[in-house]
């Protein structure tokens, strides 16, 4: 069955925990964080700290999603902060091997993600050390972004990569996904959605949730 990650970009900063509330309330599979650095992506939000707030009032799992440049001298203080999933960006280092590796040795999920510019084969090698792909299917940095079509293309490649060395790491798209554009994300072999505005500032999130998994036929 298909997943939704809530991603609290969309939040207003003053209510997050009012926010977490509404997602977990609205039945949210996951709650997805966030990390900007002002360099690897031109914007900055969300560290550790609200990590492990998050952590000390949700059962959730909380899937940490790192845009940011040296991952592997944050990917520790996250997994302690109570990341249970945490992807880091392939064009961030080449280090992301090593990288997943240690990840999943600090009992954290590894998840590797890939800019709307990268091909699938960029992350070829990698596969067998992540239990999730993330394809932005938007440039990252923003929340509030229409989707770019042709980022789904790089679903289909990736799944059978995935086939091809025996994976069952699942496979998440962020960026501009709501209750049409989730339709076409599935369809083309999305697992996990990651949802911010359309989601987190909906009127009734629980009735754009129960849309969003009619989608997954
Ligand atoms: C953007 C972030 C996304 C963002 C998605 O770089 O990675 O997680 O919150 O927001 P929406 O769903 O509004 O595009
Ligand atoms: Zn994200």
């Amino acid at each position: 069955m298909i997943k939704v990650s809530a991603s609290l970009l969309a939040a207003d900063p003053l209510w997050l925990g009012e926010s977490l509330r509404r997602m977990e309330a609205a039945g949210a599979d996951w709650i997805h964080v966030d990390v900007m650095d002002g360099h690897f992506v031109p914007n900055l939000c969300f560290g550790t700290g609200i990590v492990s707030a998050l952590r000390s009032v949700t059962a959730l799992p909380l899937d940490v999603h790192l845009m940011i440049e040296h991952p592997r001298r944050h990917a520790e203080a996250f997994v302690r902060a109570g990341a249970d999933w945490l992807t880091v960006h392939q064009e961030a280092c080449d280090c992301v091997p090593a990288l997943l590796r240690e990840i999943r040795e600090m009992g954290a999920r590894p998840g590797v993600s890939l800019k709307p510019s990268t091909p699938a084969e960029a992350a070829e090698a990698f596969l067998p050390l992540a239990d999730l792909v993330l394809v932005m299917t938007v440039e990252p940095g923003f929340g509030g972004q229409k989707m770019i079509p042709s980022t789904l293309e790089k679903l289909s490649s990736l799944t059978e990569m995935l086939r091809g060395c025996g994976s069952s790491a699942l496979l998440q798209v962020d960026g501009g996904i709501d209750a049409y554009t989730a339709r076409d994300a599935v369809k083309a072999g999305a697992d996990v959605l990651v949802m911010g505005s359309a989601l987190v500032t909906a009127r009734d999130p629980a009735v754009v949730l129960r849309g969003v998994r009619a989608a997954d036929v």
